[in-house]
């Protein structure tokens, strides 16, 4: 196993987004695609203020975990690269119903009633391939990042949860997070707010 730390390549940045599509299908963001997912975690990847942290086996990823201080900033940086993005996003460009949710994870992640009362680090994403469930690489990668956050000096950090993935509530709360809120990310899609103290 191996948590590293800003060393990744195009490749894993591919595996982690295909990860993210196939395994956290539920939510909106898997329906913009791999090719958008990928400039995403390589976004998240380079950005000064998050991290992505990810699991290995023989020398392949299994797993990861991303976590910011200001989604805002990470879409920023999409956005100075106009035609990559408008290139991986080109299945999405004729869906209005896709353009709108666009337009509103960009509105949230300005910083919106959501997160006014909420610690301003937050866990994005975590996937553990199902092959390599249950091994203990999720604790791991929660760890890392929870000393990650440490090291920042924060004191607690959030975690939105979709209502219906029963597994990673668990896990969440066997690794002691506390769930705070109920929200509605998009319309209709209800979600969990968790809080982990890090003291
Ligand atoms: C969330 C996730 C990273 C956790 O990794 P994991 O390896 O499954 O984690 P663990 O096995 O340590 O813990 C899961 C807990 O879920 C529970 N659990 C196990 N199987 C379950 C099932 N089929 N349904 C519901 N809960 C289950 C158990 O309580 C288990 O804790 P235990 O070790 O005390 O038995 C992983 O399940 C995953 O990638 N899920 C899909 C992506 C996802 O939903 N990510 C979160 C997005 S916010």
């Amino acid at each position: 196993m191996d948590v590293k730390l800003h060393k990744l390549n195009s490749s894993d940045y591919r595996t982690v987004a295909s990860l993210h599509c196939d395994h956290i299908n539920q939510g909106f963001l898997a329906t913009l695609g791999v090719p958008f997912l990928t400039l995403l975690y390589e976004a998240i990847d380079k950005d000064s203020e998050s991290v992505l942290l990810v699991e290995r086996e023989d020398r392949n990823v299994v797993g990861f975990v991303t976590g910011t201080r200001g989604l805002g900033r990470i879409y920023k940086q999409l956005l100075l690269k106009p035609l990559r993005l408008i290139h991986a996003l080109k299945s999405c460009l004729l869906s209005p119903s896709k353009m709108y949710k666009i337009l509103e994870v960009l509105l949230i992640s300005k910083g919106s009633n959501i997160s006014s009362d909420l610690p301003k680090q937050e866990l994005l994403s975590i996937v553990v391939n199902p092959a390599y469930q249950g091994g203990g690489h999720a604790e791991n990668l929660f760890n890392a990042l929870c000393s990650h956050f440490r090291e920042e000096g924060a004191s607690s950090f959030s975690i939105v949860v979709g209502s219906s993935l029963d597994r990673a509530h668990a896990f969440y709360k066997k690794m002691g997070s506390i769930p705070v809120k109920e929200i509605q990310v998009h319309k209709g899609a209800d979600s969990v707010v968790y809080v982990k103290d890090l003291s």
